[in-house]
């Protein structure tokens, strides 16, 4: 059997070990396929509860835990996010079928070994592609000389006050791949832009495509920004949000230029209302 004509549920004999496939259902490519040596109970999973992350520590218990979760959670974000109701159901169809595994060997990253190992990653996996909504916010912003800055930061104020996780992204110091790792975990997604040429700041324009094209799901927006006279931006932000299906609580605060104490405090209240918001509707599940 040449491997290029393998089909699901085929098995290949490797001289006294059986390497049968199984398929994916689409998972990341459409050619991508889990295969289980039944002898050994090793399943190479190739992108699946993979990472990007080069080490020579070839087992994930060998490297330190923290890094591990971090990274797996990055590249599930950034990589596996729109294949999530797939995944649900691979895990679902695995788990009928009571294939046991004693190594997880995936094409990108360590190589998981120990039982409890396996079981924590399939856990993560199922959280992950669930997207239950966290009560935990990031704020995603940029700034030119800190007017939306100053917004954020009372923001951020107001959503601690109310007792909810704050996690803030200046577009300044943070990469996409980092704010869709940060979404995955959130239950709010909170934008922030000045107006520029009658436009957004063009590095939220690139990291809400990127996002966009990721899908998260159970998320609540809303958007802020400061302006000069014609302040597009917000109601731009708005839009991205319809386009992304992120239900919107506010229509959103603007400040003109930098923002005075008062205009602080209402973006302190606006946190507020949104970490009550998100608070509520997890409760409500
Ligand atoms: C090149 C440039 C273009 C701008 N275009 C607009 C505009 O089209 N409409 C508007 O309301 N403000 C415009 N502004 C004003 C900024 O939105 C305003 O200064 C804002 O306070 C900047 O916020 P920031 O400090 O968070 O960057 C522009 C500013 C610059 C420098």
């Amino acid at each position: 059997m040449r491997l290029t004509e393998v089909k699901t549920g085929d098995e290949l004999d490797l001289g006294g070990l059986t390497l049968s496939f199984i398929e994916t259902r689409l998972l990341h490519w459409p050619d991508s396929m889990f295969s289980y040596l039944k002898e050994r109970k090793i399943l190479f999973s190739q992108d699946a509860f993979g990472m990007h992350l080069a080490t020579g520590a070839i087992f994930a218990d060998q490297n330190p835990s923290e890094t591990i979760k971090r990274e797996c959670e990055k590249y599930y974000a950034n990589i596996l996010l729109p294949y999530s109701s797939k995944i649900i159901a691979l895990l679902d169809s695995v788990g009928e079928t009571g294939l046991e595994f004693d190594v997880l060997a995936t094409d990108h990253g360590p190589i998981w070994r120990r039982p409890e190992d396996i079981s924590r990653v399939l856990g993560w996996y199922r959280e992950w592609a669930e997207q239950r909504p966290k009560l935990k916010a990031v704020i995603v912003y940029d700034t030119m000389w800190g007017a939306t800055g100053k917004m954020a930061a009372s923001i951020a104020d107001g959503i601690r006050s109310s007792g909810v996780d704050v996690k803030i992204l200046p577009l300044s110091g943070s990469d996409r791949s980092e704010v869709a790792t940060e979404v995955l975990d959130s239950g709010a997604l909170i934008i922030g832009s000045p107006t520029i040429n009658n436009q957004i700041f063009p590095s939220l324009a690139d990291a809400l495509t990127y996002l966009k094209g990721l899908k998260p799901k159970n998320l609540i927006g809303a958007a802020f920004g400061s302006y000069g006279w014609s302040g597009e931006a917000v109601k731009q932000l708005n839009q991205y949000f319809l386009d992304m299906s992120v239900e919107t609580v506010s229509d959103g605060i603007r400040a003109l230029y930098a923002p005075e104490p008062a205009q602080l405090e209402e973006c302190f209240k606006f946190g507020e209302a949104i970490a009550d918001e998100l608070r509520s509707r997890i409760e409500a599940v």
